[in-house]
């Protein structure tokens, strides 16, 4: 069994890499300087050569604000690119595995998202990844996994937790966050040990909301990040989306239900939903400031 990730650079890419590596699974990492996923040919022909048993594909333009302005690049990856995983991986006979994302929903509810909800986008970034949804589901329904996630932090790569930790360190600067908008902080290291406790388990293929459990705004978020670093969360100032402008809109509440899950796989195994977001925060986050720490 090879498992080929895709995207191996990002933070998730680089959660499953190392979580496949500790379970003595053999797996295969590359991003886009071994492949570009906006290529048709490229992609076949790289997938063909190494022929995996599992793909996941992690790898997606995810500048939200910088989509706007770069919509055909941002539709190259998110769109063109998902379409082209696909196509390869049921010409060779992978399960695919294709991570999508909270915001393919326009957020004017109060009820958790559910699985079978219609697309309702508000930005280019969440228009062009319904579209690789799309693509993915219309290609190559019989093998494929649609795993939506949200707000994801790690060790590696950039994230809001760091963002907080490291202005948190700066003498006296308050720091504004924005407490109007709904999501589910989520751990990429979770969501890969979801992932691949999911495939093993041959779980059915099709969409999956794999977030940490519950949901908090962003000020909430960062006020249990400050709590876990002993720092005055008075620093913190709660601020709507108003007065914290961006240039792409995001979902107000992008809360995705877990209704799928307890899911049983063909195995026999039982795969539950992933555990609550601050639970997950607290047991990430020694990791996390060591790691910052390392790099001073
Ligand atoms: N981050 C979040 O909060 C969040 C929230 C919801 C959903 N998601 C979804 O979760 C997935 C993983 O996100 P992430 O935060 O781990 O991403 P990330 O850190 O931004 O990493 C993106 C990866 O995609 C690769 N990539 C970009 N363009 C490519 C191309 N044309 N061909 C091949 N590889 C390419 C990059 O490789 P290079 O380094 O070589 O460019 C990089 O390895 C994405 O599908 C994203 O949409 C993320």
């Amino acid at each position: 069994m090879t498992w080929l990730i895709i995207g191996a650079s990002g933070q998730l890419g680089m959660s499953l890499m190392s979580v496949l590596t500790d379970r003595g699974i053999d797996c295969r990492g590359c991003n886009s300087g071994d492949v570009d996923i906006t290529s048709d040919a490229m992609t076949m022909e790289y997938i063909s050569s190494i022929s995996p048993t599992v793909i996941v594909n992690t790898a997606a333009w995810t500048d939200v604000d910088g989509a706007e302005s770069n919509v055909e690049k941002a539709r190259a990856v998110n769109a063109d690119g998902a379409l082209h995983v696909a196509a390869a991986a049921k010409s060779v006979g992978s399960r695919l595995v294709h991570i999508s994302t909270d915001y393919v929903f326009s957020g004017d509810s109060d009820i958790p998202w559910g699985i079978g909800d219609s697309h309702s986008p508000i930005s280019v970034y969440g228009q062009t990844k319904a579209a690789g949804e799309n693509s993915v589901l219309n290609t190559y329904p019989t093998g494929s996994y649609i795993f939506r996630t949200a707000w994801l932090y790690s060790r590696w790569g950039k994230n809001f937790v760091k963002t907080i930790i490291s202005i948190s360190t700066r003498d006296g600067e308050s720091i504004k966050v924005v407490n109007d908008q709904f999501g589910q902080p989520t751990s990429a290291l979770d969501l890969a040990n979801q992932i691949v406790d999911s495939v093993c388990a041959h779980i059915p293929f099709g969409i999956y909301h794999a977030t940490n459990s519950g949901q908090a705004t962003w000020f909430e978020f960062a006020t249990q990040i400050l709590d876990l670093t002993g720092t005055p969360v008075e620093r913190l100032i709660p601020v709507n989306s108003e007065q914290f402008k961006r240039v792409a809109k995001r979902p107000k509440f992008s809360v995705l239900n877990h209704d799928a899950w307890p899911v049983i796989g063909e195995s026999g195994i039982q795969v539950p939903a992933m555990r609550d977001w601050r639970l997950a925060l607290m047991s990430e986050m020694p990791e996390i400031i060591h790691q910052m720490e390392a790099r001073q």
